[in-house]
């Protein structure tokens, strides 16, 4: 057993935090108030290697692992969970099932430019009738000749209208429900797609979260992400290593909201003393630290298994339910402890707080990481 990360983990840690306290915090407050995607972040963050840092050379990436991307997305959340979840989703909803389930063809055509930063990912689940019931889909897909051709529409899409190419799920065999669904590559200027309605968020506000259409949608037979039917399962497997993404961008969300306390604590004086040396500040931020540590814990661990090829399922739901329910108890003390200042914008942890409340939502909610971890513990 061994708690301390590689040579390697900690040079992308570093690299990471320099990059993301330069270029990504000194203008994470003005992109939220302004909704504003910046794409210039993310070629930067492609300059680095970070839009493809599980994947092997050949199709673009870095040959890391899991727990260097996990790493890299905390470290970004830490300053802005928009940015963290940008990454996350390009990688772990979008690039992750074109690895796993993608032809060479696909790989080549798809995985490398995404992992190469030159083009952005997205993942289409959620439709406005089937959230949690992800089998619930409407959206169909009927084969013609040598194009499926869509019809529906998914929400919640992060990433909508930014990125450039889509992993999509729709019934081709709309009497079977999960049997009856597939998996499909949608390229973002298809005949027949668009995006709908942006959405105004309380939180997470620089990442766009978008409608996606397809009427009557052409997508070529090629398309096909797996075989046909596959779809539920490629859509749930991806989940399962998407969630423990969420789960670091969550442990960034709550460490930088640490951070900001400790310091505000102990420079913020009243009663002639700096608040830090009253036990009902201290004692706040040893049980926010702790679980914080407990949160980072599960969810590298969780990543050490998926990089080492064990089983993470269940173990990725859990990361997700204990940092996500930290991030949002941390940050709300976070705001406690800075008082009248930590209510206004002057200060990063009210941004910090709205941005946790989406990581007990996302990628499943905690309720359904319960029904996950519990149908495991009983199978
Ligand atoms: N891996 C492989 N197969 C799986 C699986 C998994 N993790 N989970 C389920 N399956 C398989 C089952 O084995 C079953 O297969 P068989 O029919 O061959 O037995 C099939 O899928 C159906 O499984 P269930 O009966 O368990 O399905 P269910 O309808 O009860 O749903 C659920 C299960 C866990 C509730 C699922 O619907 C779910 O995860 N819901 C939440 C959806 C979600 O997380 N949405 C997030 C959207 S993405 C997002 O949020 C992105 C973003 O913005 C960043």
């Amino acid at each position: 057993m061994n708690f301390r990360l590689s040579e390697e983990h900690e040079m992308i840690r570093k690299m990471v935090r320099d990059f993301a306290e330069k270029e990504v915090a000194p203008t994470a407050a003005e992109r939220d108030e302004e909704e504003r995607f910046d794409r210039e972040i993310f070629d930067k963050m492609a300059e680095l290697g970070l839009t493809g840092i599980p994947w092997p050379e050949e199709y673009g990436g870095i040959g890391s692992d899991y727990l260097a991307y996990c790493i890299a997305v905390e470290e970004l959340s830490r300053v802005c969970a928009s940015t963290g979840v940008t990454l996350s989703a390009h990688t772990s909803l979008a690039g992750w099932p074109l690895y796993k389930f993608g032809s060479e063809e696909q790989k080549q055509k798809y995985l490398k430019p995404m992992a190469q930063g030159e083009k952005i990912g997205g993942y289409g689940l959620t439709e406005p009738g089937s959230g949690s019931d992800a089998g619930g889909m409407r959206t169909t897909a009927r084969l013609e000749g040598d194009h499926y051709i869509l019809n529906g529409s998914k929400i919640f899409i992060t990433n909508g209208g930014v990125a450039d190419i889509y992993v999509v799920f729709a019934l081709t065999d709309p009497s079977s429900k999960h049997k009856g669904t597939s998996a499909f590559i949608i390229e973002k200027d298809f005949e027949g797609f668009s995006v709908g309605k942006k959405e105004k968020k309380l939180g997470i506000r620089s990442s766009p979260t978008t409608e996606i259409i397809f009427e009557e949608c052409k997508v070529p037979k090629e398309n096909l992400l797996g075989q046909e039917g596959d779809g539920f399962k490629i859509a749930m497997m991806t989940l399962d290593g998407g969630r423990n993404g969420i789960a670091a961008q969550a442990v960034g969300i709550a460490q930088g909201a640490l951070d900001a306390s400790v310091a505000y604590a102990k420079e913020r004086h009243q009663f002639g003393k700096p608040i830090a040396a009253n036990q009902g500040i201290s004692f706040k931020l040893a049980d926010m630290a702790t679980s914080v540590e407990a949160s980072r814990l599960l969810t590298y661990q969780a990543a050490w298994l998926e990089s080492n090829g064990l089983p993470y399922g269940k173990e990725s739901a859990m990361s997700k339910l204990l940092a996500g329910d930290t991030a949002m108890k941390v940050t709300t003390e976070a705001v406690q402890i800075f008082g009248g200042y930590g209510y206004t914008k002057d200060y990063p942890v009210e941004r910090f707080m709205r941005d946790a409340k989406i990581t007990q939502i996302y990628e499943g909610t905690q309720e359904i990481q319960r029904l996950v971890i519990s149908r495991m513990l009983t199978k």
